[in-house]
């Protein structure tokens, strides 16, 4: 049974959509053996302990989807620690299969929910946090589901070191509304005064923001900075 079962949540979104070739399953187990984090059963002193050497600084991505964006930073930024959280299995596959052309040594990968490992974190260290386009639940009923509010900010705002950031980018105006509203409440972060239509500096277009350039959609992008 997972784990989620026992938790106060469960995850709505996709857990796959194909069903892995031979290949893809050898990918996944071995992907796992190297890349994968598991949930520790207390909780982590520090980042470093997740690879096989400590690096300057830390980043986490939450929900990277095909992992574009995890990879292009991961490969561009050597001396930063990178973990993603992604419960879709095709993106950890991709991802897992990456990480191994690549040789990336920089890469971690928790293929669940976040939830379930966000509280056995260390606080204070992360210097950026990237969640970009998150789940959008348009619908009234499910608006509930959205990723992105208040008791998710104060978690991520603990997760970060002072001075840190937290991006976030969503292609639906209410949500964007909603995140900065919702960001507001939690004291420690900040938003940065920035025009919205700017992605975050060193930004690649990920699938699904390219998915909504096409349905005519327009992505904003928000920072904001833990300030104490
Ligand atoms: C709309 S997609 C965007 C994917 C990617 N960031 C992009 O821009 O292409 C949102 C992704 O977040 C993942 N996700 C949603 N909630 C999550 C959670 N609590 N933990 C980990 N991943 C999550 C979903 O599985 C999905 O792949």
């Amino acid at each position: 049974m997972p784990a989620e079962h026992h938790l106060p949540f469960r995850f709505y979104g996709r857990r796959k959509a194909r069903t892995p070739t031979p290949l893809g399953l050898k990918t996944l187990e071995e992907g796992r053996e190297v890349f994968a984090v598991d949930v520790p059963t207390q909780p982590l002193p520090n980042l470093a302990s997740l690879f096989s050497k400590p690096f300057d600084q830390y980043t986490l991505e939450i929900g990277f989807g095909g992992g574009e964006h995890l990879l292009h930073r991961a490969s561009n930024n050597p001396t930063t620690g990178f973990l993603g959280a992604e419960a879709f299995q095709d993106g950890v596959l991709r991802v897992y299969r990456e990480c191994f052309a690549q040789q990336l040594k920089n890469v971690r990968v928790f293929p669940d929910d976040i939830r379930l490992l966000w509280d056995l974190l260390p606080p204070a260290s992360f210097s950026s946090i990237y969640v970009l386009f998150p789940d959008p639940w348009p619908k009234k009923r499910h608006l509930w589901r959205r990723l992105l509010q208040t008791p998710t900010f104060a978690k991520l705002a603990e997760l970060l070191t002072v001075g840190g950031t937290l991006y976030c980018a969503t292609d639906i105006p209410d949500y964007a509304e909603q995140m900065q509203t919702e960001a507001a409440a939690v004291s420690a972060l900040q938003q940065k005064q920035k025009d919205l239509l700017t992605p975050f500096a060193g930004y690649i277009t990920t699938k699904y923001h390219q998915k909504a350039i096409r349905a005519g959609r327009t992505a904003q992008f928000m920072e904001f900075e833990k300030v104490a």
